[in-house]
C-alpha cells in the first residue's frame, strides 16, 4: 500500500458517497476485430485502430480527472485465438510499450500490469518492468492495463495466496473474509471502478475484474472501440452522474447519508 498516493488516500470514504466524476474507469474495448471486417481490412488493422482510442480514452480521463482507467486489453482467453492474430497483437502491445511510456511519464501517469506476465516474451515483460519501475512515482493517473488476464485467475491467486498464509501458521482461516480476499486480488490498492464501459454491443463481462466490479456501475455501446471519441465518453459519464448508487441500502438512507 502507498499511503502517500492521493488517488487512495480517501478510499475508505463512507461507500454511499456519490463523485459526479467516477474515479475509477473499467473499460472492455472490443469490437476491433468487427470494425476491421466491415472495411473487408484484416483484423489486425481494427487492433490497430484500437490503439489510437486508447490515447484519446486517456487524455479524456486527464482531462476530467478520473483518478484511475483500467482498461481490458488482452484476456487470458484471447490466447487461444488464431496465432497470427496473437502474435500481431503481441507486436502491437511492444510497439506501444516503446513508443507510448515516455510520453505518458511526462503527463504524470502512473502505468501498471495486471494479469499472468510470464506468458508474454521476456522483451514484453522486460518492458512492462520497465514502464512500471519508470512511472512508479506519478500520481495524476493510474492507468492499469489488464493484459493476459482472467477474473478467475485473479480470485485463484488470491486464494493461493491467503492458502500460502494459513499453512505459514500466519493466518486464521475464521479470519477470511471479503475484506482479505480483496486485498489479495488485483488493484487492491485502488478504490473499485465506479463505472465499468463495454464497446462493441455485447452486454457480458468476459471475465473482466469480477471480484472488483462488485457494486460498479454498468454502461453498453454498440459503438466499436476503435470509434470511440470524447462525445461517447461524456455520454458514459453523465449517465453515470444520473445514477444512485445504493449500495444495498435504500434510497431514503442514500439521502440522510449524501446530506451528513
Ligand atoms: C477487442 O476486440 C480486442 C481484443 C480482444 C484483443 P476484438 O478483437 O474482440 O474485436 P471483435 O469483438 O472480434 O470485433
Ligand atoms: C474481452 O473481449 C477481452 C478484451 C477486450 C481484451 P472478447 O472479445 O475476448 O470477449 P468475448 O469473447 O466476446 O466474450
Ligand atoms: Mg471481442
Amino acid at each position: 500500500m502507498d499511503s502517500q498516493d492521493p488517488v487512495l488516500s480517501d478510499q475508505h470514504a463512507p461507500v454511499t458517497s456519490h463523485q459526479q466524476v467516477p474515479r475509477h474507469l473499467a473499460i472492455i474495448m472490443d469490437g476491433n476485430g468487427r470494425w476491421a471486417q466491415r472495411r473487408r481490412r484484416p483484423r489486425v488493422v481494427g487492433h490497430r485502430a484500437g490503439a489510437r482510442a486508447v490515447n484519446l480514452t486517456v487524455d479524456f480521463c486527464l482531462q476530467h480527472g478520473v483518478e484511475a482507467l483500467t482498461l481490458f486489453a488482452f484476456s487470458s482467453e484471447n490466447w487461444g485465438r488464431p496465432e497470427e492474430e496473437v502474435g500481431a497483437l503481441m507486436k502491437l502491445f511492444l510497439g506501444a510499450l516503446e513508443r507510448e511510456v515516455d510520453e505518458l511519464h511526462r503527463r504524470g501517469v502512473r502505468i501498471r500490469f495486471i494479469g499472468e506476465r510470464v506468458r508474454f516474451s521476456d522483451a514484453i515483460v522486460k518492458r512492462m518492468a520497465l514502464a512500471e519501475a519508470q512511472t512508479a512515482g506519478n500520481g495524476r493517473l493510474h492507468l492499469n492495463v489488464a493484459a493476459s488476464y482472467g477474473g478467475q485467475q485473479d480470485i485463484a491467486a488470491a486464494a493461493r495466496a491467503l492458502a500460502r498464509e494459513v499453512a505459514a501458521g500466519r493466518l486464521d482461516p475464521e479470519h477470511i473474509d471479503e475484506k482479505a480476499v480483496g486485498a489479495h486480488v488485483a488493484l487492491a490498492d485502488l478504490p473499485p471502478p465506479d463505472l465499468f464501459i463495454r464497446t462493441g454491443g455485447d452486454h457480458r463481462v468476459s471475465n473482466f475484474l469480477l471480484w472488483q466490479l462488485a457494486y460498479t456501475e454498468l454502461w453498453f455501446t454498440e459503438t466499436l472501440w476503435p470509434d470511440v471519441d470524447a462525445g461517447l465518453l461524456q455520454q458514459a459519464l453523465d449517465d453515470y452522474a444520473g445514477r444512485e448508487r445504493r449500495f444495498g441500502l435504500t434510497s431514503a438512507q442514500i439521502a440522510v447519508e449524501a446530506s451528513a
